[in-house]
This record gives structure tokens, C-alpha cells and sequence, in this order.
């Protein structure tokens, strides 16, 4: 199962998923990383989840045109949209307060 670590605010919250999890899907059924992942849509047009990948980013699917839409340059930054993401391995990620 992927292991799927959030460093938020200074602290740093882990837990196993499913393969091929959404990570906001999770998070609007109260499952982790509720209630630490910030979202709202849910659809790739507000960015509030916005999460720079600091760790298994190379087995992200490559960004969708949303993505590119709502963070353009912030994308070589590492930058993706947690809505628009499927984890089947491992990840790290960061969310900005
Ligand atoms: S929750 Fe709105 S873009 Fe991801």
C-alpha cells in the first residue's frame, strides 16, 4: 500500500492508502489526511489544494490541463494539485498554511 506523508504547518502527518487513491477524494469522506489537506472544489479550478511533491513525484501521471492552467511555472517547482493526483506509491508532499 502507498505510504503517503503531509508535512503541514511544522508537523508531519502519515498514513497507508489504497492503491490509485485521490488524496481529496479521501479527505472529503473525513479519511486521511482530513482534516490537514486544505481543498475545496475538488475539480482543479480554485488551487487551495495546491501541494509541492517533495518525494515520488516521478510516479505521478504528468500534469493534466488544469493543472497547467491554475499553477503554470509553479509546475517545475514541484507544484501540483492534490484534487488532480492518483498515489499508487509512496509519496511526500508539502501544503503552504
Ligand atoms: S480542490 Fe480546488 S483545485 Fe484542488
Amino acid at each position: 500500500m502507498p505510504k503517503v506523508t503531509l508535512h503541514k504547518g511544522g508537523e508531519v502527518f502519515v498514513d497507508d492508502v489504497d492503491p490509485n487513491t485521490n488524496l481529496v477524494v479521501r479527505a472529503g469522506i473525513k479519511k486521511f489526511p482530513y482534516p490537514n489537506l486544505a481543498y475545496k472544489c475538488g475539480m482543479g479550478k480554485c488551487s487551495t489544494c495546491t501541494c509541492r511533491v517533495l518525494k515520488g513525484g516521478e510516479h505521478l501521471e504528468a500534469p493534466n490541463w488544469k493543472e497547467k492552467r491554475q499553477l503554470g511555472d509553479k509546475l517545475d517547482e514541484g507544484y501540483r494539485l492534490a484534487c488532480q493526483l492518483w498515489v499508487s506509491e509512496d509519496i511526500e508532499l508539502t501544503q503552504d498554511v
